[in-house]
């Protein structure tokens, strides 16, 4: 007897995938478009349900899940997906890169590029095909709890590493056994919350979606990312999940992508118990399948509403098909049908956390850093080498006095998304201890033979209050959070240690408690003792370094803006430990920048560089508008300074290309890796307009008193604004082109254009 065309790998896929769908009954239909949570009852899930896909399957589930497959009728595969959005989150032992915050920092794309790549083959190994990232939100409102999850304020600066985050995932193609498939998420606008509440309705034009939201996703989908997963929020009243516009005619139609949404989190079920704009599961289902999404994320009564939905007549069995032929190709593309890719456990022992994934760990750790403020202490020690056991070394011994709790705590230095942050139950304790470097591990290790580091914790961060309650649809509600209360014996201690050395790093931020989904916070101010400790602390006169270990930008205090110096790490994951401490013994460069802006105070948001033009003045009665830190910011240990930037031919054509130079010298004594930031401004715009945008940005790297002249080339095509009817194009006219080392205006030279018609 043939073989049935489906399970034959020489036949084409539409083929296999049609010959497939003719043999399915309706329940096996609906069944493949569900994606259920594996930390359920797993026979059920895929003996009873038929669910097409799975998530959060701990590594034993995984293989029980396998397992069952074999008992359904049709075998189809699982496609199996997981958070890992920056490393292998839920997997024990796994590299752990930093945030996607931190990693942006970098604005480096290759190394983001690699650090995916290796996420990717450490994902595959475990059985799972598909990790729901990268993020393409846009991070301007600070409150909302997943800033960490973002690239930052920019779109060009998400656009780009979120593409080499694609490219890294995806690998050389679907075919690829360490391919997994990206997820680009959560289309789009789900960032543009009402005073952070997450998931809040967004208020949003389709103009402004085109404007800022959508080109960095219009890029992933030009780049092949094969999932896309919406956002939960809706805008003008209308929820993602029903927004046949946004997810038919702008994603499909007129971007012509054809790979597999996803919902998110029972979006499918909000629509009726929480934004309440369907009566019931019925209605859901069917508005959910009509704006054309393919797979529906832990909604179980899916199934039965989309059954209800066909047989009532409000879904056609045709749509239900469309959707699981975008499902079914997928797995054919896996080729899953002959290789489900199954845990393999050699393959675990062979890349799961390898020396070479933790060599690029730090790799990206020191990228991510970021040196806003130094006076000079920094770095501590004078030295660019190392001795034989890998140790700073210096000629004079010092004391150093570190201090906060984040100097050691490794669940606030991992971050979201990693471990025992909160999403999964069978790593409540989080990744085994070793494989995570804190600060004072890393002070410990690599500071000079001879000194003298004493570590004190001077404040705690919180006290939290479990709830014991869940929201609608089971999830365990977050811990309250309330601010710890100012211990006196810390603080004394902190004090006599700062007083007896030569230098106090006071290492603040933020817990995991006050990071992620529903976890936004209302202030942005560093939480219980963490102020008095640095007031403390900056009135001993020993001088002080502030290391900000967070998730999303904070407000500081004044004694911390006045520091000696003050270094931002955004979750740097679990080497960045040794990445602070090699900064902090000028055993490498600062090289990272803020890929988002730090405010003075929480009344500032949102502030974000890009804003456009138009208000009366220029501060509020009582405050600046300028941000603590801008997008762009960061330094290196020696000063660079900008010249002579010229426009040999300030006449383009749309068309064209604009060719510019710029002179970037480092005037110091160490070696720098400066990055040259290029934005635009357009002079005068038919509609209000950005001031200025970022279009191009390079490392130049300059070794001590080193100049050079940089070359820039910048496509006029990209001199694009957003017309009132939400068209994006060239106006020609005049442009000044703006370069430097950050966004502010003032510290950007400018040399003008003209873009002719
Ligand atoms: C909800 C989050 O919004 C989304 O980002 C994540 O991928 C899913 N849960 C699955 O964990």
């Amino acid at each position: 007897m043939s073989r049935s065309t489906y399970l034959d790998p020489a036949a084409t896929i539409d083929a296999r995938v049609e010959d497939l769908l003719a043999r399915m009954r309706l329940p096996e239909k609906v069944g493949q478009m569900l994606q259920l949570d594996a930390r359920g009852d797993i026979d059920d899930i895929v003996v009873g349900k038929l669910a097409g896909s799975i998530l959060h399957a701990s590594p034993d589930t995984m293989l029980r899940a396998v397992d069952l497959v074999r008992r359904t009728r049709l075998q189809i595969p699982l496609l199996t997906g997981d958070d890992a959005i920056h490393g292998h989150s839920f997997w024990p032992g796994a590299t752990i890169f930093p945030s996607q915050l931190g990693m942006a920092c970098s604005w480096d794309a290759e190394l983001v590029e690699r650090a995916a790549r290796a996420t990717a083959v450490e994902v595959a190994a475990t059985g799972i095909h598909w990790t729901f990232s990268p993020v393409l939100c846009i991070g301007r409102e600070l409150r909302w709890g997943r800033v960490d999850e973002t690239f930052g304020e920019d779109p060009v600066l998400i656009g780009e590493l979120a593409s080499a985050m694609v490219r890294g995932y995806q690998g050389r193609g679907l075919d690829d056994p360490t391919a997994i498939l990206a997820c680009a998420k959560h289309f789009a606008g789900y960032s543009e919350t009402q005073g952070g509440r997450d998931a809040s309705e967004a208020d949003i034009s389709r103009r402004k979606l085109r404007s800022w939201f959508l080109p960095p996703f219009e890029g992933v989908a030009r780049e092949g990312c094969r999932t896309f997963m919406i956002g939960y929020q809706s805008m003008d009243g209308v929820p993602i999940t029903a927004n046949r516009w946004l997810l038919n005619d702008v994603l499909k139609q007129e971007w012509g992508w054809s790979g597999t949404l996803i919902t998110d989190w029972d979006n499918v079920g909000r629509m009726v118990w929480e934004q309440q704009v369907c009566a019931d599961y019925t209605e859901a289902a069917a508005r959910a399948v009509k704006a054309g999404n393919d797979l529906v994320m832990t909604t179980p009564r899916f199934l039965e509403g989309a059954l209800d939905a066909v047989a009532t007549g409000a879904l056609a069995e045709a749509d239900i098909d469309a959707a699981v032929r975008r499902i079914l190709r997928l797995k054919f593309e896996l080729g899953l049908f002959e290789d489900p890719r199954v845990p393999d456990a050699d393959r675990q022992a062979e890349v799961i956390g390898s020396a070479s994934h933790r060599a690029l760990n730090l790799e990206v750790a020191r990228a991510s850093l970021v040196l806003l403020r130094n006076t000079g202490v920094l770095p501590l020690t004078g030295t660019l080498g190392r001795d034989a056991d890998g140790r700073a070394t210096a000629s004079a011994p010092k004391t150093i006095a570190l201090l906060g709790r984040n100097a050691d705590d490794v669940d606030d230095q991992l971050g979201d998304w990693a471990g025992a942050s909160g999403q999964v139950p069978w790593m409540a304790d989080g990744h085994p201890r070793e494989c995570t470097e804190t600060i004072l591990d890393g002070l410990r290790t690599l500071a000079p033979h001879g000194w003298t580091i004493t570590y004190g914790r001077g404040a705690d961060i919180e006290v939290l209050q479990p709830t014991g309650e869940t929201f609608p649809d089971g999830q365990p509600m977050p811990p309250v959070f309330h601010d710890a209360p100012v211990r006196r014996e810390l603080l004394d201690e902190a004090v006599r240690n700062a007083r007896g050395a030569d230098v106090a790093v006071v290492v603040v931020g933020d817990t995991i408690a006050l990071t992620g989904e529903a976890t936004s916070t209302a202030t942005l101010e560093l939480m219980g003792g963490q102020r008095e400790l640095l007031d403390a602390v900056a009135a001993t006169g020993t001088p002080m370094v502030v290391v900000v270990l967070s998730g999303k930008p904070q407000v500081l205090p004044v004694s911390a803006l006045a520091a000696d110096a003050l270094v931002w790490a955004f979750s740097p994951g679990m080497r960045g430990g040794t990445a602070v401490a090699e900064l902090l013994l000028g055993l490498i460069e600062p090289s990272g920048r803020l890929p988002i802006s730090v405010p003075r105070h929480v009344g500032q948001q949102p502030v974000y560089y890009n804003t456009i033009r138009g208000q009366h003045g220029d501060r509020y009665a009582d405050l600046t508008q300028d941000p603590a830190f801008v997008f762009g910011e960061g330094r290196g240990f020696s000063p660079v300074e900008y010249a002579d930037l010229v426009i040999p031919q300030p006449r383009v054509s749309a068309d064209g290309v604009l060719r510019a130079r710029v002179r970037v010298a480092n005037t110091g004594q160490r070696p720098v890796r400066e990055l040259v930031q290029v934005y635009v401004s357009d002079v005068v715009t038919s509609v209000t307009w950005a001031d200025r945008e970022l279009k191009a940005f390079r490392h130049v790297d300059l070794a001590p008193g080193q100049s050079r002249v940089v070359d820039l080339e910048l496509p006029a095509s990209s001199c694009t604004l957003v017309d009132a009817g939400a068209v994006r194009r060239v106006e020609p006219g005049a442009f000044d082109l703006l370069v430097g080392p950050q966004s502010r205006r003032s510290a950007l030279l400018a040399a003008r254009f003209e873009i002719t018609a």
